[in-house]
């Protein structure tokens, strides 16, 4: 098989013109194929007006970014992808269209010619079977923003050949990608991972009482991650999202893939997000990444008068920073252990907050207070990092507005972000992030992938700062992830939620989960 000098590229939606800059970038020769002038004129805009970003950065020359453009053979002729030595599909995730695709590309090209899919949702081993050359069909996965995203997952079927899956890796790694290579599993590793606990994500946002707004705040200020799954939502497409969840459910058959309602729903309105210029959010115009004001817009809030002092519960390291974060918002605050709680001794007009945990959650304390049931709420703290500091106000049914504020006021005055959410095991962030890493053990212990390439692939495709291991290692111990995963089923009734043996093992002996799924790979 000789080098891969020119690249053919079918389909220029935002992924395909991504994959056009990726590779034009490189210098390789690329051929830019789409059915239509219209569609055609719209894929050589998105390549234009990304590579136009780099210039208003200071990134790239003027020069530079039109020779870039320049330098793509932008198409309608099929034929021309004779002369590619790999064709790299981006067109929609039909089958029947890919297929359709491949046969046409099997009559065009010479029979050396690698075909790549960039499937996120379909089976690469049925795409592959259908045509001519199952040896040298592959999985080329890409991330949106393809161009910034450095993970390509190249997936490989019980047909391709070594070969092939090596001159693809290596094509990755000089476009300068790391490519993860993986077997052809719906959803691969990634979107297994991610798209679920998006799912998730927005069950939680349909069935509780935190905003939009709140839990996106809550997963990049307080879990680090680069954007706010709602708006991953937007940027990936709820369609996009959508088919994945629907081929996650039919492989595994288990409620936990069921797409999301409200998902579903807001595709049905066609509502999918940035491209069509509204989806969780409401965009400038379609295609644009610029949220602009819309009905669920929060208004200004308005600070209430804060309370002299609090009435604290908790204890441990949470409690000693929440009683932190009221000093730094003026308050005082009176501390008394869960166990010594005596709703007696809470004087008249003082709030109680409760400091939450995955086995203490304010309703406990609640509902001990008799008619004063409403004068309670719990707070969740989370460590002040590079993005500030998080406070998760974890309001009880019977938890008063006027408290709802007054937490509020205190976190702000501590110039921290609240997040008003329910007083549900694990809050917003530890609900959301505890499943995604129980799967993610679940997948490296299934053998389908090793830690380090799980990790990789996370922090490579998503941005996340770290993988689900590498998390689980430094900043959890398993018998508190395996707590809250426990009270999360409670709550959800599904049993995926419960922890993953290798949990559970790495809790009972005490050993780093790291450790236990590093020995039995
Ligand atoms: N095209 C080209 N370049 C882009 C871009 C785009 N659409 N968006 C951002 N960039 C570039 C910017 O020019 C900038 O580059 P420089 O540093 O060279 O100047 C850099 O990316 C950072 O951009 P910004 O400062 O504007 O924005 P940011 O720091 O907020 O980062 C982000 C934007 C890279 C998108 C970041 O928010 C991120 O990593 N988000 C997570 C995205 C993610 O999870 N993607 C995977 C989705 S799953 C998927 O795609 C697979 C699937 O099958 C569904």
């Amino acid at each position: 098989m000789g080098a891969i000098n020119t690249v053919g590229v079918v389909g220029l939606g935002t992924m395909g013109a991504g994959i056009v800059e990726v590779f034009a970038k490189q210098g390789l020769a690329t051929i830019a194929v789409e059915i239509d002038q219209s569609a055609l004129d719209r894929g050589r805009a998105i390549v234009a007006s990304s590579t136009q970003r780099a210039v208003d950065r200071g990134r790239m020359s003027e020069q530079d970014a039109k020779d870039l453009v320049d330098s793509i053979s932008f198409t309608l002729e099929f034929s021309d992808l004779a002369a590619a030595d790999l064709v790299i599909e981006a067109v929609p995730e039909r089958m029947s269209i890919k297929k359709d695709l491949f046969s046409r590309l099997d009559a065009v090209c010479p029979p050396e010619t690698i075909f790549a899919t960039n499937t996120s949702s379909l089976s690469v081993t049925d795409i592959a079977a259908t045509t001519s050359r199952p040896d040298r069909l592959i999985g080329m996965h890409f991330f949106n923003p393809a161009p910034v995203m450095k993970l390509v997952e190249v997936v490989r079927t019980v047909l391709t050949a070594q070969e092939v899956v090596s001159r693809i890796s290596e094509l990755a790694r000089a476009c300068g990608k790391s490519p993860v290579v993986v077997g052809d599993r719906a959803g691969f590793v990634v979107n297994t991972l991610l798209v679920s606990y998006l799912n998730d994500a927005v069950n939680v946002f349909d069935q509780s009482r935190v905003s939009r707004e709140g839990i996106d705040t809550a997963m990049t200020v307080g879990a680090l991650l680069p954007m706010g799954p709602l708006a991953l939502c937007d940027l990936i497409g709820l369609d996009v999202c959508l088919e994945i969840m629907d081929v996650l459910f039919a492989q595994s058959r288990d409620q936990v893939h069921a797409p999301a309602p409200l998902m579903r729903e807001m595709v049905s309105a066609g509502l999918l997000g940035r491209k069509s210029g509204r989806g969780f959010f409401t965009y400038e115009k379609p295609g644009s990444g610029r949220v602009i004001p819309d009905e669920l817009t929060p208004a200004d809030f308005e600070p209430v008068t804060l309370p002299r002092q609090v009435y604290l519960v908790g204890d441990g390291m949470q409690c000693e920073e929440l009683v932190k974060l009221c000093a730094q918002a003026g308050v005082s605050s009176h501390v008394v252990s869960y166990d010594q709680f005596d709703p007696g001794q809470v004087p008249e007009g003082v709030p109680v907050l409760v400091s939450v945990k995955p086995v203490q959650r304010a309703i406990d304390i609640a509902t001990q207070m008799g008619p004063r049931i409403d004068e309670v709420i719990g707070l969740h703290v989370l460590f002040p990092n590079q993005k500030g500091q998080l406070v998760e106000i974890a309001a009880t049914p019977f938890s008063s507005d006027q408290l709802v504020r007054i937490s509020q006021s205190i976190a702000l005055g501590a110039s921290a972000s609240p997040v008003i959410c329910d007083d549900d095991p694990g809050q917003v962030v530890g609900r959301l992030l505890s499943p995604y890493l129980n799967d993610a053990v679940r997948m490296v212990a299934s053998g389908y992938v090793s830690a380090d390439d799980v990790d990789t692939a996370m922090m490579l495709g998503c941005g996340y700062p770290r993988g689900p291991i590498a998390f689980l290692a430094n900043f959890s111990t398993p018998d508190t992830i395996c707590d809250v995963l426990e009270q999360i089923s409670r709550k959800t009734q599904l049993s995926r939620h419960l922890p993953v043996s290798a949990l559970t093992d790495a809790a009972i002996y005490g050993v780093g989960i790291d450790q236990l799924l590093t020995e039995s790979s």
